[in-house]
C-alpha cells in the first residue's frame, strides 16, 4: 500500500503475551525515525535465532504531511499520518515508539498506554518532571511495557564495564568522571529548533547531551543523591529559521537554556561524580567519555574508540601495571548476534538495534523492560535538580521514594 493511502484500522486485537507479531506504529518522522526503523528492519537478519516477535511496521506519524509521507515510505512503514492518535488510539498497533521533541512525549505516551500499547520512548524522558511522573504512572497502571531509549547503557562495552564494576573488578567505587562534548551548535547561525526552547526542551545540553551521562551515571555506580550544577550559555540569541542568504538580517529569537554545564555528582556512601556537557564544543564530534576510578582499579571508555574498554587492576604486578585494553567482540553483552571475530566493530546504528531487541524480548517474555520510565524519571529528576542548583547555587536534592 501507499504510504498515503489511509486505510480504515484493520480491528485485530491487540497481541499480549508471547507475540508472533508486534505492529509498531512511529511518531516523529525526524533522526530517530531513520535509527528507530534500521533497527526493526535489522531485527531479524541480526537476531533471527532468537526467536523474538517480528516487528511490522504499520504506521509512521508526524505533523509536517509530506516529512510524514517520505519518512513513512523511505523507511519502510506501511502508512504515514499526521495525527498520532491514529497511532496510540489504532486496533492495529500494539507498540508505539515515541521520536518526537521532548514536550510532546507525555501526552502521546499516556494517550498510548491508557490504550493498551506498550511504550518505548526517546530520551529524556519528557521535559519536566511532572510529565515524567505522570508518564510512569500511565505505563504503571495500564500494566504495558516501557522502556526509554538511553541507548548508551545498551552498547557493549559499557554492559561490560557495568558487568566489571558489578564483579568488584575495580573494587569500590569512588569516582566517576564523564563528558558528552559536541560541537553541532558551536557555529552561532544553527537556527532557533525545539533544542534551545526550555518549555519544548527542558534543559539545553544538560537534557540533550547530559541525559545520557546522568543515565549511565545510575547505570555503573548508582542513584544520585545529590547535585551541584553551574550552567552557561554562550550565544543567547540565534536566527528564528535557516537562511544562509538572510546573513545579519536574519530575525533572531532568545535562547534559553544552557549550551554548557558542569556538573558534580554525590551517590551516597562516599561515591562521587562529576559530569561536563557542551554542545559548542569546537572540535569535539559526539566526544562521550567517561572513567570509573575504585580502590582496587578503574574504567575509561571513550566513543571515539567505540569498541573498546581499558581497564586497570591493582591486582596485576607492578611491572606490568597500566590501562589494558579490552577490544570487543562476541564474547561481550549485547555483540554476541552481530560478528563471529572480535575487533570488527558496532556502530551507533547498532546500539538503536541492541535496545528494539531487549524492549521486543520484554514485550514476548512479559517481563519488565530496562531502561523503563523510572529510569527516564530518575534522570528527569537530577536535570531538574541540576538547573535548581545552577539558578540557586549549593546542592540540591534529588527526588525521594519510588513514586507507586
Ligand atoms: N537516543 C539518542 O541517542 C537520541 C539521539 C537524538 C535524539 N534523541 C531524542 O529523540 C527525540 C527526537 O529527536 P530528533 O533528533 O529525531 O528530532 P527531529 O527534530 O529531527 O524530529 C522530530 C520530528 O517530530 C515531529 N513532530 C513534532 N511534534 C510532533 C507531534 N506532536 N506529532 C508528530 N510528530 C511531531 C517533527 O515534525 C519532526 O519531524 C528527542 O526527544 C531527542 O532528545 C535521542
Amino acid at each position: 500500500m501507499s504510504p498515503t493511502a489511509k486505510a480504515a484500522p484493520r480491528e485485530e486485537p491487540v497481541s499480549r503475551s508471547h507475540p508472533p507479531t508486534v505492529r509498531a506504529g512511529l511518531v516523529g518522522g525526524g533522526l530517530m525515525a531513520k535509527t528507530h526503523s534500521l533497527a526493526y528492519a535489522s531485527l531479524p537478519l541480526v537476531y533471527g535465532d532468537q526467536h523474538l516477535p517480528q516487528v511490522v511496521r504499520r504506521r509512521l506519524a508526524d505533523v509536517e504531511q509530506p516529512l510524514a509521507e517520505a519518512a513513512a515510505e523511505r523507511y519502510g512503514w506501511d502508512e504515514a499520518a499526521t495525527d498520532w492518535r491514529e497511532i496510540t488510539r489504532a486496533p492495529d498497533i500494539d507498540l508505539v515508539d515515541i521520536a518526537t521533541p521532548n514536550d510532546t512525549h507525555a501526552e502521546i505516551a499516556v494517550d498510548a498506554a491508557r490504550h493498551g500499547k506498550h511504550v518505548f520512548c526517546e530520551k529524556p524522558l519528557a521535559h519536566q518532571v511532572e510529565d515524567a511522573r505522570t508518564m510512569h504512572r500511565a505505563v504503571s497502571e495500564a500494566g504495558v511495557t516501557n522502556q526509554v531509549d538511553f541507548a548508551y547503557r545498551k552498547w557493549p562495552a559499557i554492559q561490560h564495564a557495568r558487568q566489571l564494576v558489578a564483579r568488584g573488578e575495580i573494587g569500590r567505587v569512588r569516582q566517576l568522571r564523564a563528558r558528552y562534548l559536541h560541537d553541532y551548535a558551536a557555529d552561532r547561525a544553527v537556527p532557533i529548533g525545539w533544542r534551545f526552547t526550555r518549555s519544548r526542551a527542558g534543559a539545553g545540553s544538560l537534557g540533550d547531551l547530559g541525559s545520557h551521562l546522568i543515565d549511565l551515571a545510575r547505570f555503573l555506580v548508582g542513584d544520585v543523591h545529590r547535585v551541584m550544577a553551574r550552567t552557561f550559555t554562550f550565544v543567547h540569541e540565534r536566527p528564528l529559521h535557516r537562511d544562509a542568504a538572510a546573513g545579519a538580517t536574519a530575525r533572531l529569537g532568545r535562547v534559553d537554556v544552557d549550551d554548557a554545564a558542569h556538573v558534580w555528582l554525590d551517590f551516597g556512601g562516599g561515591a562521587s561524580g562529576t559530569l561536563e556537557t557542551n554542545w559548542m564544543a569546537t572540535g569535539h564530534k559526539t566526544d562521550l567519555s567517561f572513567e570509573v576510578t575504585g580502590d582496587q582499579g578503574a574504567l575509561r571508555f571513550s566513543w571515539l574508540a567505540p569498541n573498546e574498554l581499558r581497564f586497570y587492576s591493582e591486582l596485576d604486578a607492578t611491572d606490568v601495571q597500566g590501562f589494558r585494553s579490552i577490544i570487543i567482540g562476541p564474547q561481550h553483552p549485547g555483540a554476541e548476534a552481530f560478528w563471529p571475530v572480535p575487533g570488527q566493530g558496532l556502530g551507533w546504528g547498532d546500539a538503536f538495534l541492541i535496545s528494539v531487541r531487549d524492549l521486543l524480548a520484554a514485550i514476548a517474555a512479559g517481563v519488565p523492560a530496562q531502561p523503563d520510565f523510572l529510569d527516564g524519571l530518575r534522570a528527569v529528576e537530577v536535570v531538574d535538580a541540576a538547573l535548581t542548583s545552577a539558578a540557586t547555587g549549593g546542592w540540591v536534592k534529588i527526588g525521594g521514594p519510588a513514586p507507586q
